[in-house]
């Protein structure tokens, strides 16, 4: 459910060294949200702290939840290098996003980069709305992150195919890794998309593997997310097409970046 990253250790251990994850280009627009809502923050779905540890990192508190325990092993793991005032800062939980309580309140909530698209129902939506909202203090701030549904990619993506759109790269012991993207199929009743990253590892040794990540997506349109939002409690403030705050609708297809805040009951 979770995206394989519950299931698949393999999931974690690679995921610092991907180019795309690397060179995603959000880390100073959360950094920023953080800083300016002054803390504590609560990070949906923080994995391997890609997010988390340079917003601890600028001084922030931050609780981070992740339903992979591998996701947060390999967080764990890079927390022991930072100083202890960084460590300090971070709180890290297991839990699902759709049904959590950590007795606790946050200024802002965040989910970087699509977790909530793991959520594959209106209802399992819903829930983790309201499991955020009942987190956040009165006028509090939730960073809704979602990719905006390109039309050309839903009619147009090859399905079935392997895809070779992505740069190698190398892990830290030596293993050269390239990755591929294949769609395996796109329901355009459910708005789900499955697709599988296939991970061609090549171990120092010359040992060869070949690694599948398979998961699913909801896709969620721009006016949907609005009502999803008000339904579960929130006014929306802003829509971004990316992390520079250009307005929804300056590029094609961008992101879907909605910034909305807990309405009072
Ligand atoms: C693409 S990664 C994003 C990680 C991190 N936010 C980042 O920006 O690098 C998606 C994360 O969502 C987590 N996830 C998926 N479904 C979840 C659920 N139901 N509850 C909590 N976390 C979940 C996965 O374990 C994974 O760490």
């Amino acid at each position: 459910m979770g995206g394989g990253y519950e299931e698949y250790a393999f999931i974690a251990d690679l995921y610092d060294h991907v180019t795309l994850y690397r060179d995603r280009p959000d880390v100073q627009f959360y950094v920023e949200a953080a800083t300016a809502a002054g803390g504590p923050v609560l990070e949906v779905g923080c994995g391997t702290g890609r997010v988390l540890i340079p917003t601890a990192r600028a001084g922030v508190d931050i609780v981070g939840l992740d339903l992979s325990p591998h996701m947060l092993a390999v967080c764990r793991q890079r927390l022991k290098e930072e100083p202890e005032a960084v460590r300090g800062r971070v709180h890290l939980v297991e839990a699902d996003m759709r049904d959590f309580d950590l007795g606790s309140r946050c200024t802002l909530a965040t989910i970087p980069f699509r977790p909530f698209q793991h959520l594959i129902t209106v209802e399992n939506q819903l829930s983790c709305l309201a499991s955020i909202r009942r987190h956040l203090v009165d006028e509090g701030v939730l960073i809704l992150d979602l990719f905006n549904p390109s039309l050309d990619f839903l009619v147009n993506r090859p399905v079935g195919e392997e895809l070779d759109e992505e740069p190698p790269f190398t892990t830290p012991d030596g293993r050269q890794v390239i990755r591929r993207q294949k769609t395996v199929a796109i329901d355009r009743f459910q708005q789900v998309g499955h697709y599988e990253l296939i991970y061609y590892v090549s171990h120092p040794d010359g040992r060869q593997e070949r690694l599948v990540q398979a998961f699913s997506l909801r896709y969620v349109f721009r006016f949907e997310a609005e009502h999803l939002l008000a339904r579960a409690g929130f006014t929306l403030e802003h829509v971004y097409a990316d992390y520079e705050k250009n307005p929804y609708g300056s590029k094609y297809p961008g992101e879907l970046l909605m910034i909305a805040r807990q309405s009072r009951t």
